[in-house]
C-alpha cells in the first residue's frame, strides 16, 4: 500500500432529493443535505470511529466511501484510488458491512453463502475452502456450530458474524463497518469488537466504524470523528477529545414519569429557560427511564442537582437516581452541539 492514508476525504456534500406528501395530490419537492462538507483521513493499522446520533450522515458518508453512492461534490481516495473514477479498484481493497441481513442467501448455510460470495471475489478450489474455514473460525461461527445452519434459521448475532466474515473473504487492507454490532447482546458485541481491533493490531488493516455508541468508541478507536448534521464538528483520539470537557461535571438523572407526560421538547425548553442548563442530553434507557445528562460547571453541581430535582418533580416526574460522572466522549457530544436549534 503505497498511499500513506487508507481513506482520506475531502469537502463531500450529499444532497437527497424527496417528495414529501401534502395533502391528497399535492407532492412537495424537498432537498435535504445529509453531508455538508465531510473532511475525513484514516491511518493504517487505525480503528477510525466515525461517531454521531441518527440522522448524522455516517451511512451516507460511508456508503460514499464503499462507491455504493455518488458524492454530489468533493472527492475520497480509498487505498489510494478514487472512489467515482476508480471505484473497481477501490472495490478490491475494501470489505464492507452495512446492512448485517443483506443479501445472503436464506435457504444456504452460512458455509455455502461464503463461498458464494469468495468466488465472486475471485477464489477457487483448496483456496476457496481454506479461506471459507479460515474466515468462519476468526468470526467464532464455527465455534458456535453454526458455520453449516441454514441462514434462515441464524440469529442476529449470527447474522452480523457472517456479514462480517463475508467483509473478510478476500483478506482486503480496508474493514467499512457501519454500526457493526449494532442489536447484538453485549458477550457478542464484545467479540467483534476484539476482532475488529486485532484486525487492525495484528494485521494493520484500516477500519473505518461507525456508531452512535459513545462508549463503544471509547473501548476500540484510536481516533474518532464526531459527525452532527453532516458535519464534522471534532476530531481526535478519546483522550484528546474528552480533554475538552475535562472541567465538566457530567451529572446523570434517571426519571419516571408518574401521571402527566411532559413532552420531550417543552422539558428541553424548561430546562434551559427556568434552570439556566445549557449542556444537556435527554435520552431514554432499556428499561424505559428518562436519562438527563448534564453538564455541570465544578463546584456547582449540588446545585444543579437541588434545581432539576425540583423541576422535575414539580411537574410530575418521579427522580429514580442521580448520580456524578466521569466526562466521556458522550460529554464531548453534547458540549459541542448544545445550544444549536434541534
Ligand atoms: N435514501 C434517502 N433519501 C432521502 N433522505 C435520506 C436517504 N438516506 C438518508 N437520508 C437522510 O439523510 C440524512 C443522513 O442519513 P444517514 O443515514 O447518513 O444518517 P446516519 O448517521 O447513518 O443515521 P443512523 O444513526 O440513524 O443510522 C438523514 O436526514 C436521513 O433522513
Ligand atoms: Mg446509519
Amino acid at each position: 500500500m503505497s498511499s500513506s492514508s487508507a481513506i482520506i476525504a475531502r469537502g463531500l456534500v450529499k444532497r437527497y432529493v424527496t417528495y414529501e406528501r401534502r395533502g391528497f395530490l399535492r407532492r412537495v419537492k424537498k432537498t435535504i443535505e445529509a453531508l455538508r462538507g465531510v473532511d475525513l483521513e484514516t491511518r493504517w493499522g487505525e480503528v477510525f470511529g466515525l461517531l454521531g446520533p441518527n440522522g448524522a450522515g455516517k451511512t451516507t458518508t460511508v456508503k460514499i466511501l464503499s462507491t455504493l453512492l455518488l458524492p454530489d461534490k468533493g472527492w475520497a481516495r480509498v487505498a489510494g484510488y478514487d472512489v467515482v473514477s476508480e471505484y473497481i479498484e477501490v472495490r478490491k481493497h475494501i470489505g464492507v458491512v452495512l446492512s448485517v441481513e443483506r443479501g445472503f442467501f436464506w435457504k444456504l448455510t452460512g458455509r455455502e453463502n461464503l463461498r458464494y460470495f469468495a468466488m465472486l471475489r475471485g477464489l477457487r478450489g483448496v483456496e476457496l475452502e481454506k479461506r471459507v474455514e479460515e474466515v468462519l473460525r476468526l468470526v467464532s461461527l464455527t465455534e458456535l456450530g453454526a458455520a453449516d445452519k441454514l441462514y434462515e434459521e441464524y440469529s442476529l448475532g449470527m447474522k452480523a458474524r457472517l456479514a462480517l466474515a463475508r467483509a473478510l473473504v478476500h483478506d482486503p487492507p480496508i474493514l467499512i463497518l457501519d454500526e457493526p454490532t449494532l442489536g447484538l447482546d453485549p458477550p457478542s458485541a464484545r467479540r467483534i469488537r476484539e476482532l475488529i481491533v486485532r484486525l487492525a493490531r495484528e494485521e494493520g488493516k484500516a477500519v473505518l466504524v461507525t456508531t452512535h455508541n459513545m462508549y463503544e468508541a471509547e473501548l476500540i478507536c484510536d481516533r474518532v470523528a464526531i459527525i452532527a448534521k453532516g458535519r464534522i464538528i471534532a476530531k481526535g483520539s478519546p483522550e484528546e477529545l474528552k480533554s475538552l470537557v475535562a472541567k465538566e461535571v457530567p451529572v446523570i438523572v434517571r426519571f419516571t414519569s408518574r401521571s402527566t407526560i411532559v413532552e420531550a421538547s417543552s422539558l428541553e425548553a424548561k430546562l434551559r429557560r427556568e434552570l439556566g442548563v445549557e449542556k444537556f442530553s435527554l435520552s431514554v434507557d432499556k428499561e424505559g427511564r428518562n436519562v438527563l445528562r448534564v453538564l455541570a460547571r465544578p463546584g456547582e453541581e449540588e446545585e444543579t442537582i437541588a434545581r432539576i430535582v425540583g423541576l422535575l418533580s414539580g411537574i410530575g416526574y418521579r427522580v429514580r437516581s442521580i448520580e456524578i460522572a466521569k466526562p466521556s466522549l458522550e460529554d464531548v457530544f453534547i458540549a459541542l452541539t448544545s445550544g444549536e436549534e434541534k
